[in-house]
């Protein structure tokens, strides 16, 4: 640890960005976050250090890390921090004020390319202590924020608010706008932007407990001025990593002044903290970028696939899922049909989705019964588990099994053995979710994950070689006691049960770390940093009809990146909408992320097996390393067009795969007109070529560009575009690019 001089001004950057914190008396304060200046002490000047202070930071001197009834300097405003902050504490003695200043600032050794510093602060008055990080990847311009609270006061503190950051621009613009993404169930990440209303504020939040990136997920977009774009604009970017409730409240006040805090949500009730006892905060991701939203996700993504996503740089491998192409109705036979099916079409890996376990009564054949019983269902799979991963092995196969280990059935012998195991009110008639059953485990509670992880071991142990886990979560908190928190530290629960389950998952991932993990809850109420920190991919949305899946996927890769985006080719007529799309279709827009499959292939005609099959080929060979490792360029937004485009360009920009998708038909005249490339190198030429095709009833390739097999420059793929020749809704090409020398 290195402390910093004291009383200077001192700066982060990354490689484009950075921000500026300047000494007030004995606390800091931020003064400058945006594009990366040479003159940063011209900045400080500017802001002043003299008698302007007072008017040019807006009417009051904020921490680092506000908290309630802090300021230094303040005057009596609606919107002044000392009566907002990220943190309210109420003391031992009942004082609900903190002051907190400053101890020091050191610099932490952190991995290569990181700059990690520490503020500690420490209560004007009492032995209360707050650490508050900053890490930021210089590369990828992704600032890490968080806060550790901890005392020595006689008695425990309450937390009614404990916010991971709070932090004040001031005077960027009279304008903001949040792009968030908001959705429910098969409806995940539709895109929404509106503007902060001066003088007022946007509130995101979540508050289920469990599926908490589903209604609303944990990150925004807020540009600076006017709308961007996806090349043009300022933007300030942030997600928090987090898996349980949560908001996030974006002010706009009077002054002009832009504030941001985010961070846990406790809902019924301050999180209580005892003395010698530390509560790390989850973390607060930002990132600045002047080339508009574009530019954010890459920096997301790569920033993700580098550092935080389990085995980021590792190619996923093509599955089949057993869920659409048979539910519940899983038997030995069932599942080697399929087995079968998905070795024909070339795919690498089959997963058995909800239907395996539970014994007697509890048998799982619907969402009524059976969750938390972990154990391998001896009459709808006689031979075991292990013969299955052995036939799955056979045919050359790795498998994977499905879980919702957080869960419980009224109806299951864990809910009979161990009532007091479930989140319930002591004097409440207990609420259930799915199949009028469904309740959750008491995830903080450490008796219940050592048997949830024991029953988990025993299935993993008894079928050495399984490679893959889907952890679905399928409830919301509907009740709010636990047997081990007791009375007022219940409120404790909104936070103790999120650490719990990362517990369980890093226990589990220690022991077995070669396989992968799937955060699924519901469909996508998991794709957030805080579950992607502990599994390597998503499930996007339960609705996989591929029209949809476009909107949706346009909205999940805002912030996260492609590789961990599961995307399955399912059956028609959609069982989520009905609709009847193309198998191409189907296939375009799946493997636009990590592809799979989740139908019967048994069901599937000759002429959809062999499609199938090629396509399989072709995103192994070609697509799959430019998509789940290369930046994405969103082209053309579905949400303004009758069609949607986006591309993926590998990082040494020598191979290229662009995706055109037609969503409705209206085009009676022209063609749509060319879409603008991005992300090429200009100044190369690139031999382009459309793959994926489908054959005419002569055998031809049914093409959609007129420029397949030319060689065209970088420049002018980017200035002028690629025009496509398709009219009907549901088609869609996908174009390779590759660099010529
Ligand atoms: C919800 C998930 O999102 C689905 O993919 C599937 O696994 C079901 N649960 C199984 O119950």
């Amino acid at each position: 640890m290195k402390e910093l001089a004291k009383g200077k001004n001192f700066q982060i950057k990354t490689k484009n960005t950075m921000m500026l914190f300047v000494p007030r008396k004995d606390t800091w304060t931020l003064i400058y976050y945006g594009k990366r200046l040479g003159n940063a002490a011209d900045i400080a000047k500017l802001w002043g250090q003299t008698e302007r202070w007072f008017y040019t930071l807006g009417g009051n001197v904020q921490e680092t890390y506000p908290a309630f009834g802090g300021d230094l300097e303040t005057q009596p405003q609606q919107q002044s921090m000392n009566k907002h902050g990220a943190l309210l504490a109420i003391h031992a003695n009942g004082d609900p004020t903190t002051e907190l200043a400053i101890e020091s600032i050191e610099e932490v050794k952190d991995r290569p390319g990181f700059k990690h510093y520490v503020f500690s602060y420490k209560d004007r008055a009492y032995p209360f202590f707050v650490k508050q990080h900053y890490r930021a990847a210089f590369e990828t311009d992704i600032i890490e924020t968080w806060v550790e609270i901890s005392h020595k006061e006689k008695a425990s503190v309450k937390l009614p608010r404990m916010d991971s950051c709070g932090l004040k621009f001031r005077g960027l613009s009279n304008r903001y706008f949040v792009q968030n993404l908001y959705g429910t169930w098969a409806s995940e990440a539709f895109v929404a932007e509106s503007e902060i209303p001066r003088g007022g504020h946007i509130e995101l939040d979540a508050r289920s407990g469990v599926r908490d990136a589903w209604g609303n997920n944990p990150s925004f977009m807020l540009s600076i001025g006017g709308k961007a774009t996806e090349t043009e604009g300022s933007v300030i970017a942030g997600a928090l990593a987090w898996s349980g409730s949560w908001h996030i409240d974006l002010l706009h006040d009077a002054n002009d002044d832009l504030h941001i805090y985010g961070g846990v949500a406790n809902l019924s009730g301050p999180y209580i903290l005892d003395p010698g006892k530390t509560l790390t905060l989850p973390k607060f991701l930002l990132t600045y970028s002047d080339k508009g939203k574009g530019q954010v996700s890459r920096n997301f993504h790569t920033w993700a696939r580098d550092f935080t996503i389990p085995r980021g740089h590792e190619l996923r491998s093509v599955l089949l899922n057993s869920w659409e192409g048979a539910y519940f109705s899983l038997s030995d036979q069932v599942l080697l049909d399929m087995m079968d099916g998905v070795k024909r079409i070339g795919g690498e890996m089959f997963v058995i989705d909800d239907g395996w376990f539970a014994q007697g009564e509890f048998v799982r054949n619907n969402g009524c019964t059976g969750l938390g019983d972990w154990t391998w269902n001896r009459d709808k799979l006689p031979k075991g588990l292990n013969y299955l991963v052995k036939q799955a092995k056979k045919r050359g196969l790795k498998l994977g099994l499905w879980f919702e280990p957080e869960m419980a059935n009224t109806r299951s012998q864990i809910a009979h053995d161990h009532p007091e195991w479930i989140i319930r009110g002591e004097n409440r008639t207990l609420r259930c979710g799915r199949g009028a059953t469904q309740v959750v485990l008491d995830m903080s509670n450490p008796k219940v994950r050592e048997n949830i992880f024991n029953q988990i071991d025993a299935v993993l142990k008894a079928a050495p070689g399984l490679s893959y886990i889907k952890w679905d979560a399928n409830a919301d908190f509907m009740n709010y006691g636990s047997d081990f928190l007791k009375g007022e530290r219940c409120a404790n629960l909104w936070f103790d049960y999120t650490m719990g389950v990362y517990e369980l998952i890093a226990k589990l991932r220690k022991k077995y770390p070669k396989i992968i993990f799937q955060a699924c809850s519901s469909g996508g109420a998991h794709a957030e940093y805080g579950f992607l920190s502990h599994a390597e991919e998503f499930w996007g949305s339960d609705d996989t009809d591929a029209r949809q899946r476009i909107f949706i996927q346009w909205g999940e890769t805002q912030f996260y990146p492609a590789n961990a985006m599961a995307c399955h080719v399912t059956a028609v007529p959609s069982h989520q909408t009905g609709r009847v799309t193309p198998i191409k279709y189907r296939f375009d827009v799946a493997m636009s992320g990590r592809l799979g499959l989740e139908l019967h292939p048994k069901n599937m005609t000759e002429e959809e097996l062999e499609f199938s099959t090629k396509a399989v080929a072709l995103y192994k060979k070609e697509i799959r390393p430019i998509v789940q490792q290369g930046d994405l360029y969103r082209l053309v937004s579905p949400y303004k067009e009758n069609y949607a485009s986006i591309m993926y360009v590998s990082k040494d920009k020598s191979k290229a795969v662009q995706f055109f998708y037609g969503l409705n038909m209206v085009y009676c005249g022209d063609y749509p007109p060319p879409v603008k490339l991005q992300g090429l190198d200009p100044k190369a030429k690139y031999k382009v070529e459309e793959v994926n095709y489908v054959l005419d009833k002569k055998g031809n390739p049914k093409l959609h560009t007129v420029v397949n097999g030319e060689i065209l420059s970088g420049e002018v793929l980017m200035e002028v575009g690629i025009g496509f020749t398709m009219r009907p809704e549901y088609d869609s090409a996908v174009l390779k690019l590759t660099k010529v020398k």
